[in-house]
């Protein structure tokens, strides 16, 4: 199998686990036993906010340490407050259950957290109406980081339009929202890539289907800007605060297609993805074909923050002992 089939293998095949527990709406439920009414169904895909986390196993093997927790709460409200949704509980509180749910759950692994909310009890309108109280849950399963995995993917720009902000806000984390990914994911993996790459509607380079990218051109690192059709990825910006801190020049701007051809380098990087560096784009090859210096120091880099290795950002992490 090649390092992209296995990494493609590796993020998809995370949603098998069923873990015991599952935090729903202020307690810990049996995992299995965490069902909704099929009347829900229609409305909690279409009006529903989510996020993705991240709890590594600290390199002294004692701690897990959830990443930016606070920052992908305070997303979670973000996206609720743009689609108007209510969540019942505090900052305070969802972050008490992620702890307690890994806790919970006897996790001695990296695990990924899923917080999400959509709208509670029975709805009949068409529309879901503003200010609906959401039930609000936190899943959780084992991952595999690919961080140390090495290799790349292969990319392809996609026909499918990024998003706009005129139609379904790009900074919104909604599952609605995904549609749009999939189909360009779909798309990708017919012809042949492993991901798609996505343009906005001013033709402008927008992001891929569940993470932000960046290329490298001598020596310095240019990624679209949070204005460009995309989520503003905590990846992201944990990435241009190890370049800035590695002395690296960073620029934020709208970024063209073409200069996807001439990058040195090119990287995913999202909560899922961590850094995943893109060793041909559109069937061109980038650099040398494989992950560069840059994408490699990255990697490392971020490795080392997540496993608490690297003290400087220590705020960022949330430990949580092990059971
Ligand atoms: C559409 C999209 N863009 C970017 C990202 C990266 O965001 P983050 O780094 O906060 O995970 C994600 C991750 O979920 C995403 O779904």
């Amino acid at each position: 199998m090649t390092a992209a089939a296995s990494r493609s293998e590796a993020l998809a095949s995370a949603g098998t686990a069923e873990p015991e527990w599952l935090w729903r709406s202020g307690s810990l439920v049996p995992w299995r036993e965490a069902r909704v009414h099929v009347n829900a169904v229609g409305h909690a895909s279409v009006a529903a906010v989510f996020e993705g986390v991240k709890a590594y196993l600290a390199a002294d093997g004692r701690r897990l340490l959830v990443f930016r927790l606070e920052d992908h709460l305070r997303r979670l409200y973000d996206s609720a407050r743009i689609c108007r949704l209510a969540l019942p509980y505090d900052l305070d509180t969802l972050r008490g259950a992620v702890c307690g749910l890994l806790t919970a759950n006897g996790y001695r692994q990296d695990a990924y957290l899923r917080p999400w909310a959509f709208p509670q009890g029975v709805i009949r309108e068409q529309m879901v109406p503003a200010g609906t109280i959401c039930e609000v849950l936190v899943d959780s399963w084992p991952f595999r980081s690919l961080l140390e995995a090495g290799g790349g993917c292969r990319a392809a720009v996609s026909s499918w339009q990024r998003i706009s902000e005129a139609a379904m806000p790009p900074r919104v984390k909604a599952f609605s929202n995904y549609h749009n990914g999939r189909l360009a994911l779909m798309e990708a993996r017919e012809n042949g890539h492993d991901w798609p790459i996505m343009l906005n509607e001013r033709a402008k380079v927008s992001e891929g289907a569940g993470a932000c990218l960046a290329l490298v051109r001598d020596g310095e690192v240019v990624t679209p800007s949070l204005t460009s059709g995309v989520l503003p990825g905590i990846t992201r910006d944990t990435v241009l605060t190890l370049l800035r801190d590695l002395g690296v020049r960073v620029r934020e701007r709208e970024v063209d297609r073409s200069e996807l051809y001439l990058a040195d380098e090119l990287f995913f990087m999202g909560t899922a993805w961590e850094i995943l560096p893109v060793t041909a784009v559109d069937g061109l090859t980038v650099g040398d074909g494989v992950p560069g210096p840059l994408s490699r120091r990255l990697a490392a880099a971020y490795t080392d923050l997540v496993r608490g290795r690297d003290g400087r950002h220590r705020h960022w992490l949330t430990e949580v002992p092990l059971p």
